[in-house]
């Protein structure tokens, strides 16, 4: 019989622990705007919800994808992502949305990954190499040339990118499954930390020497928006 509970308590933990780092949680009503303003706030799921006597349509609709970005900076890219916190219909929905511009020959986003959603890129404009690395022991690389039309997925979590290899501009839309997919820029995340890493810790993770992590670390590291 203890065995038992023990086993019994042991599989609701493993179930309660995944659900922990699962994603976004379903919704628990049709639609809940959110507000910043917790003072008028009337219910909670995800972050707090507007008074329903207050939703607007401009609460679930969000205007500017037509818009190209600036790519004059040193990436060449411009990403343009619409979460919760810009179309505030969309929390509690596990889902967003980005406008993503590439500059001519070489227009670069970088190596990232979304810690809380899946994305898939449909390529509008030009032509890109995009894909994604898988996680330990293989790391394999899944890659495409994609033109106009073209659709790629990039799974939960895994580092991606994308880069124009042609001679116009290129422009690509995302869908990503979270209200709040966040991202992490890897590059920046150990070259631009703040403060600095130890560069002990680069230096043998990266097989790099001493003086080009600290030239590296030196650098400004500016994060795609
Ligand atoms: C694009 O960004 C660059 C660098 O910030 C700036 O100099 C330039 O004026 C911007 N161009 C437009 C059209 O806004
Ligand atoms: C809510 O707060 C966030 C974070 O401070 C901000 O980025 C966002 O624009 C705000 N949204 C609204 C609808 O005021």
């Amino acid at each position: 019989m203890k065995v038992a509970n023990l086993l019994g308590a042991l599989v609701l933990l493993a179930l309660t622990s995944s659900f922990a780092t699962a994603y976004d949680p379903s919704p628990l009503q049709d639609i809940c705007v959110a507000i910043n303003d917790t003072d008028s706030a009337v219910l909670v799921n995800g972050k707090f919800c507007k008074n329903p006597s207050l939703y607007t349509p401009d609460d679930f609709s969000f205007s500017g994808f037509d818009v190209p970005g600036n790519t004059s900076n040193q990436l060449g890219v411009h990403v343009n992502i619409v979460t919760a916190d810009l179309m505030p219909g969309l929390n509690t929905l596990g889902v967003s949305m980005a406008r993503i511009d590439f500059a001519p020959n070489g227009g670069l986003n970088p190596p990232h990954y979304h810690p809380r959603a899946s994305e898939l890129l449909l390529v509008v404009k030009g032509t890109l190499y995009a894909g994604f690395v898988t996680s330990n022991p293989d790391h394999r690389l899944f890659a495409k040339i994609l033109k106009p039309g073209d659709l790629i997925v990039f799974p939960f979590g895994l580092v991606h990118f994308q880069l124009n290899i042609g001679k116009t501009p290129a422009v690509a839309i995302a869908a990503l499954t979270s209200q709040n997919p966040g991202v992490n820029t890897v590059a920046n995340a150990i070259f631009g930390a703040s403060p600095s890493i130890n560069p002990a810790v680069i230096t043998t993770a990266f097989h790099l020497d001493r003086k080009l992590v600290e030239d590296l670390q030196s650098q400004e590291w500016v994060n795609p928006t």
